[in-house]
């Protein structure tokens, strides 16, 4: 069971805290891998420019070489298109998916919203197959809300270069 409230407090506390929002995503990105034995890698990625591509932002747990993902390729690539939460309990079952580690079993990816704008997305990979359920669809979902709460707010634009 993942501390929801924990992890929804620590997450208030980072976007309230006077840093720079990369420093506040690096921190969450660092805070969820620790916090969740099951979370092996977490990344943000935002949409890249006026390009039809994502771009990776912050991340925690092994650097991957898919810092660009074009619209529609991957798991990540098909959100950006879809604005659909996508979970996956077994990633070798996913035909278009992009490996970045041969241990990851199982990957949940949940759009992030500016107003109604998919700017971007939240990705989880797992090395325990099946990892992921509701209550982590709405934890992430939360910890998106308030970090575009909190750059809505604050008239704050997505600044990863
Ligand atoms: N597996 C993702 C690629 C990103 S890595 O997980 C860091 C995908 O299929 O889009």
């Amino acid at each position: 069971m993942i501390n929801t409230a924990k992890i929804k407090d620590f997450v208030t506390d980072v976007i309230l805290s006077p840093k720079s929002t990369n420093e506040k995503q690096q921190i969450i990105c660092d805070f969820l891998k620790n916090e969740v034995p099951y979370y092996d890698w977490v990344g943000f990625y935002f949409k890249n420019g006026e390009k039809e591509e994502l771009k990776l932002a912050e991340f925690a747990g092994e650097p991957t070489e898919h810092t660009i993902i074009p619209f529609g390729k991957g798991i990540c690539g098909q959100v950006a298109v879809s604005n659909e939460n996508f979970v996956v309990a077994d990633v070798h079952s996913q035909d278009n998916y992009i490996a970045c580690n041969i241990d990851v079993k199982s990957e949940i990816v949940i759009p992030l919203f500016l107003n109604d704008t998919n700017i971007g997305q939240i990705d989880i990979d797992s090395n325990t197959a099946n990892a992921f359920d509701k209550s982590d669809v709405h934890l992430l979902e939360h910890v998106n809300e308030l970090i575009s709460d909190h750059m809505i707010s604050n008239n704050i634009s997505i600044n990863i270069s």
